[in-house]
């Protein structure tokens, strides 16, 4: 396995492999992996074959966090990290570091963005107001530096993947997206990298939000249920978990992420959790 910390480098490889044939697979991370990040991997893998190569970037891409937000302290582990990009057998790990990415920042010389304007205004694009510019920038870039044939983008984050997609259509990126399904605990927690700042009583409490969901299946599961009822409901249910603060759960339509009155099968539903500073999300169609 390849450690690359340069941007040039990894072009390079990338023009160099193109040249040869080779289908090259990417799974976009901020690190601090765990066996949902290692799926992806693992469907990159089945895409490109044997023959292929799977590159796995490792980036905590600050222009993804407002000001206020986890940045600073995002949890990481790199050591651990490659080992198990290792064991998994990804061929690259491509880390840059900031200069690399956003080259010219610091005084002042980055100016360039990539905005999806219709998909990213709603749930986590109004909670957090410069989140996906910062994700769709990065992803953009980091097409043109892997230049991959197949990226590969978890369920668990719907609505970045959605945003994604678009983006790809859009501009015409020549790369297909895969969207691989959240792998989860077993209690059914989403498996994330924020879980680590849980203590031991939000920990148990975190399986709220898989609970929600299912609570909304089954209450949507034999008939049509107001949406603007199903979300008192799932307000209440959450107080069932005392260190839980619902910051908003939406039912929408899964293609145009626009909210529906009527929540039926198929729908979509959406959810974002605070226990104290830490945010949860998850999401599963009804
Ligand atoms: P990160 O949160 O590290 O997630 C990297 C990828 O892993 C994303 O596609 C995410 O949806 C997927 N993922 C996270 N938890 C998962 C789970 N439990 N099961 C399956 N897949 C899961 O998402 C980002 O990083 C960043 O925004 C990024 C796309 C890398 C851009 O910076």
């Amino acid at each position: 396995m390849r450690i690359v910390p340069k941007a040039a480098a990894m072009q390079k490889l990338a023009r160099h492999w193109k040249r040869a044939g080779v289908k090259i697979g990417l799974v976009p991370t901020m690190g601090y992996l765990h066996a949902g990040h290692l799926s992806l991997v693992r469907e990159a893998r089945q895409r490109v074959g044997k023959t292929g190569k799977v590159v796995v970037s490792i980036y905590v891409n600050p222009t993804q966090f407002a000001p206020t937000e986890d940045l600073a302290n995002y949890p990481r582990d790199l050591e651990r990290d490659l080992k198990m990009c290792h064991a998994e057998g990804a061929d690259v790990v491509f880390m840059p570091g900031d200069a690399e990415m956003y080259p010219g920042k610091a005084e002042g010389k980055y100016s360039t963005y990539v905005v999806e304007e219709n998909l990213g205004r709603g749930m986590e694009g109004a909670a957090r107001p410069v989140h996906f510019r910062g994700v769709t920038t990065v992803v953009a870039k980091l097409f043109n530096l892997v230049l991959p044939d197949v990226s590969v983008f978890g369920q668990k984050d719907f609505q970045q993947a959605a945003i994604i997609r678009r983006m790809v259509g859009d501009l015409n990126f020549p790369v297909q997206i895969i969207v691989a399904p959240t792998r989860r605990e077993a209690d059914g927690l989403a498996m994330s990298s924020r879980n680590k700042y849980l203590d031991a009583e939000q920990r148990a409490q975190a399986v709220i939000l898989f609970h929600a969901l299912q609570a909304a299946k089954k209450a949507a599961a034999k008939k049509t249920v107001r949406a603007a009822r199903l979300k008192k409901d799932l307000q209440e249910f959450i107080t069932a978990a005392p260190l839980a603060r619902l910051d908003y759960v939406e039912f929408f339509d899964p293609e145009t992420l626009q909210p529906v009155a009527q929540v039926k099968r198929g729908t979509h539903m959406a959810l974002a959790v605070f226990f104290s500073k830490t945010r949860l999300i998850d999401n599963a169609q009804i």
